[in-house]
């Protein structure tokens, strides 16, 4: 019962504070021919083939070793609230960012939707020839044993926009709530995702070596189609340690 209350107390801070969203800094104006309510999306939506996905692995091995290790420390400064860094590091420790397990890597200068200018030419290509203009572009680095407690980052896409990952060197397993099941999704690389972080999810990393996940955020819903909803893995039938994961997150909700 403790462990229930303090997740929802870390919730209810988590989005009171918009500790995942850093109100609007950062973001761009968001195309509002589209809903921004997260029910009218499918939880995970295939975009579009990423086909030089060795090249993206080269360079994202090559600027993680130039990028600061300062994601949160760099833009928790301007939150607008009243919660102190201490609580902040409780909040993310609680849900599972932490040090050792999850590592985020501002790919622009900070404040802008600039591109650091030392990026290599395949990823800025990407990015800046991506359909929809984006920002808040990083690459999320998660270890072995990496393995959130359920949480949203925001409730509505108004000033986040949608967020769009693309797995650069091993699959992303995300896994949402849908009529009260774990749902697992494994995100191949290859392709382009969209991924409903304003419903209810957790994420875990099973493998020895390190993901790299370009994630950003995409200011229009203009790719999203429902058609191409990715299908969830069957937990029923995956491999022993995705069990074992799927009972830590029965304790753990
Ligand atoms: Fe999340």
């Amino acid at each position: 019962m403790k462990n229930l209350m303090n997740t929802a107390l870390v919730n209810k801070i988590l989005i009171e504070n918009d500790i995942f969203g850093y109100a609007d800094y950062e973001s761009l104006p968001i195309d509002k021919s589209f809903s921004t309510k997260p029910n009218d999306f499918c939880n995970v939506v295939k975009l579009f083939p990423i086909t030089n996905i060795r090249i993206l692995e080269e360079e994202a091995i090559d600027h993680i070793q130039h990028l600061e290790k300062n994601y949160f420390k760099e833009r928790i400064k301007n939150l607008p609230m009243n919660i102190t860094p201490e609580i902040m590091r409780e909040v993310l420790t609680e849900i599972g960012f932490t040090v050792g397990t999850y590592q985020g890597y501002g790919l622009r200068i900070p404040g802008t939707s600039n591109l650091l200018p030392f990026l290599n030419v395949n990823t800025k290509q990407l990015i800046e020839n991506f359909p929809t203009r984006t920002f808040r572009h990083q690459y999320a680095v998660a270890f072995e044993g990496w393995n959130t407690k359920f949480h949203i980052d925001h409730t509505t896409y108004d000033t986040h926009g949608y967020r769009c990952m693309i797995p650069i060197n091993s699959p992303v397993h995300i896994v949402f709530k849908e009529n009260n099941k774990d749902i697992l999704y494994c995100l191949e690389p290859g392709f382009s995702y969209f991924v409903n972080i304003a419903n209810m999810h957790r994420a875990f990393h099973p493998y020895k070596n390190p993901r790299i996940n370009l994630s950003f955020q995409m200011n229009s819903a203009k790719l999203i189609k429902s058609v191409n909803k990715l299908n969830p893995v069957e937990w029923n039938f995956t491999e022993e340690k995705y069990k074992n994961f799927n009972l830590v997150s029965q304790v753990m909700y």
